[in-house]
């Protein structure tokens, strides 16, 4: 074949024979272990295609290297690992795989409030350390889900698969978005808050917006501050959309009542960081939209958008 497609991570058959209806393919053979910078470099040097991983850095030096790259297809929704610019400016096409990962995604957002609410995986520690003693009136007593109020950051179509689940908890929905949302007011009964009426008011505030140069450290001390002290934040989205320093002290000092994580600053977060000795703290390792059928249905839209653009079409799901 003519063309080459570069696979980041290991992918199963079904996808790369997908992908060899069109196109050579060199796959990076591990499962969990990222690629290496230096393969990476030196194999997008002659390709015409690379399905990437969050966790790759398609920056300018990647794509200086790449002599004949035309698509870019981002196993992810997210693409804040991809430098847009450069790539608008060479003419290289990016795709995502959006919509399809909605709702597992949403899923993950609420059973991670459920956890924290209601302190499932301490109490599961507590119990498997051999601590429970007696069933006893306050043991690891929570917070309420039913009836409370949930804030949405950023309501796109995760946020309202997340407001569909709240609706069946008899949750008080409201969110805040950069433009607001009418239609989905409308349909979900939401109601639209300013940004630091959302904080106020929440006692579980969902963060989903994507990680962009405005919404760096959207969320740090001041907004901490005016959260209630019985009130939650869970993080679907990036780490570095919340100041995971001033979230460390409001969650330490009990400002705020828990967290629950999905993303960090760093990923991999180190074993030993200051959030993971917290209690209050409930921490997953970037598993969103970590469903079977989902991250196939992932891999699977990211190879038809290389096959896409390969046959000179338009990538099915390109970046707006
Ligand atoms: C996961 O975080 C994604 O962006 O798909
Ligand atoms: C913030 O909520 C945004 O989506 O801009």
């Amino acid at each position: 074949m003519q063309t080459k497609t570069l696979v980041t991570r290991w992918l199963p058959n079904e996808v790369i024979e997908k992908l060899q209806t069109v196109s050579r393919v060199t796959m990076w053979p591990e499962v969990d272990q990222p690629i290496s910078r230096e393969f990476l470099l030196r194999e997008i040097e002659d390709a015409d295609a690379v399905l990437s991983m969050l966790t790759d850095q398609i920056d300018t030096i990647c794509m200086e290297n790449a002599k004949k790259l035309r698509i870019i297809a981002n196993m992810a929704v997210g693409y804040d690992n991809i430098d847009v610019r450069e790539a608008r400016a060479r003419g290289i096409h990016i795709s995502i795989t959006p919509d399809i990962l909605n709702e597992t995604t949403a899923d993950l957002a609420f059973g991670l409030l459920l956890s924290v609410a209601r302190r499932i995986p301490e109490s599961s520690v507590f119990l498997r350390q051999g601590k429970w003693h007696s069933w006893s009136p306050f043991l690891l007593a929570g917070q309420d889900v039913f009836g409370a109020t949930l804030g949405i950051v950023g309501m796109g179509r995760i946020g309202e698969g997340v407001a569909r689940r709240a609706r069946g908890f008899a949750m008080r929905i409201l969110y805040h978005n950069r433009t607001r949302r009418e239609d989905v007011e409308e349909r979900l009964g939401v109601s639209y808050q300013t940004f630091d009426e959302l904080f106020r008011l929440s006692d579980f505030l969902v963060v989903l917006t994507p990680l962009t140069s405005q919404t760096h450290h959207l969320i740090g001390e001041r907004e901490l501050n005016l959260m209630k002290p019985t009130a939650s934040i869970i993080n679907v989205s990036r780490g570095s959309v919340v100041d995971e320093q001033a979230l460390y002290t409001a969650l330490f000092q009990k400002k705020i009542y828990g967290a629950g994580l999905d993303v960090f600053e760093q990923e991999p977060i180190a074993k030993n960081h200051p959030l993971l000795g917290l209690d209050n703290v409930v921490a997953l390792p970037h598993i969103g939209s970590a469903s079977i059928a989902t991250r196939t249905r992932m891999a699977m839209l990211a190879a038809e958008n290389i096959c896409a653009v390969l046959t000179d079409r338009n990538p099915i799901t390109p970046i707006v």
